[in-house]
C-alpha cells in the first residue's frame, strides 16, 4: 500500500523553515537544472540547506544544489527553491511537490516556476525562453498525480479547476517585461514527462502532434499542487536542446546544464522585472 503524506508532513517541513528564517516571503522561486545561479542575486540571504528540513526531497542530480535561499529581490521576499527533486529519482510524486505544499503553508500567495526543456516546436532554439501558457499532464492523465489519496480539503478542493493553470495576470507582465528589455519570449504548452530517458522520436512526433511546444520532466505536478493550493504560478521553461523528432542528433544532460549559462541571464531579467511588478 502507498504511503501517502498528510498535512502534518507539510506542517512539520514548514514549521522547521518558519524557525530558522526571520524574514516572511510572499513569492516562491523554483529553479530548474542549471539554472541555480539565479539565487545569486537574492539579497539579505537566508539559506537553508535541504538536507536539514524535514521530509525534504533532496536532488541527486548534478546541476541541482539542494538550498532554500530566503531574502529580497526587486522589493519582495522571496524564497528561492534552488534545486528540485524528480519523480525519477525515486521520490514519490508527493515528496517531489512538498517543497509546494510548504510555500503554501508558510502564506505565500504566488510561485514562479523555472524548468530546462527541450524543444518540440521547431521555431525555439537553445537559449530560447518560453513563457508556459498551459500544460499536458501526461504523468497525472496516466495516472502519476501529487492528488492521488485522500484529498485533505484543508489544502484544497477533491477536483481542483485547472482552465487556468498560468495565471493570466502574470504572464501579462512576463510579456510587458521580455518586450521592454526586447528580450524574444515564446509562449507556449510544457509537456511534463517521467523520465529519466530522453523521449524517442516517435515519442516526439506524438507529442508535437498533441500539442506541446517543449518538453522535460517536472513543473507539472508542482503547478498542479500549487494550484490546488491556490497559489497563483508563472512558469518559464529554458530551452536547452532542440528534440530529436528525426533521430539524427542525440540529448545529453551536459547539453542541459551548458544551456544554463545562457539562459540565466535572460531568466534573471524576466523574474526581476516580474517581481518588481508584482502587486497583489
Ligand atoms: N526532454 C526531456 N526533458 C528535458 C529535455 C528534453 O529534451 N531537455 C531538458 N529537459
Amino acid at each position: 500500500m502507498e504511503t501517502f503524506l498528510t498535512r502534518a508532513h507539510y506542517e512539520e517541513a514548514a514549521a522547521f523553515v518558519r524557525s530558522r528564517i526571520r524574514q516572511q516571503p510572499t513569492i516562491g522561486l523554483v529553479l530548474g537544472s542549471g539554472l541555480g545561479g539565479l539565487a545569486d542575486a537574492v539579497e539579505d540571504a537566508e539559506i537553508i540547506a535541504a538536507t536539514e528540513i524535514p521530509h525534504w526531497p533532496h536532488s541527486t542530480v548534478s546541476g541541482h544544489s539542494g538550498r532554500l535561499v530566503i531574502g529580497r529581490l526587486e522589493g519582495q521576499t522571496i524564497l528561492v527553491q534552488q534545486g528540485r527533486a524528480h519523480y525519477y529519482e525515486g521520490y514519490s510524486i508527493q515528496q517531489v511537490t512538498l517543497p509546494i505544499r510548504v510555500m503554501q503553508l508558510l502564506g505565500l500567495h504566488s510561485v514562479i516556476i523555472t524548468n530546462a526543456a527541450g524543444a518540440i516546436n521547431p521555431a525555439y532554439e537553445p537559449g530560447d525562453v518560453m513563457l508556459i501558457e498551459d500544460q499536458l499532464n501526461l504523468m497525472g492523465m496516466a495516472g502519476v498525480s501529487p492528488l492521488r489519496g485522500p484529498n485533505d480539503p484543508s489544502l484544497g478542493p477533491r477536483f481542483p479547476d485547472m482552465s487556468v493553470p498560468y495565471d493570466r495576470e502574470w504572464r501579462a507582465l512576463a510579456i510587458a517585461v521580455a518586450a521592454e528589455a526586447g528580450l524574444k519570449l515564446h509562449r507556449g504548452v510544457y509537456c511534463g514527462l517521467a523520465g529519466p530517458s530522453f523521449e524517442s522520436p516517435a515519442e516526439l512526433r506524438f507529442l508535437r502532434l498533441a500539442g506541446a511546444d517543449a518538453v522535460g520532466m517536472s513543473t507539472v505536478p508542482e503547478v498542479i499542487v500549487a494550484r490546488h493550493g491556490g497559489l497563483r504560478v508563472l512558469g518559464f521553461s529554458g530551452i536547452s536542446n532542440k528534440a530529436n523528432l528525426d533521430g539524427s542528433t542525440i540529448t545529453t544532460h551536459e547539453e542541459v546544464l551548458e544551456a544554463g549559462k545562457v539562459l540565466v541571464p535572460k531568466l534573471t531579467t524576466l523574474v526581476r522585472g516580474v517581481l518588481r511588478r508584482m502587486k497583489v
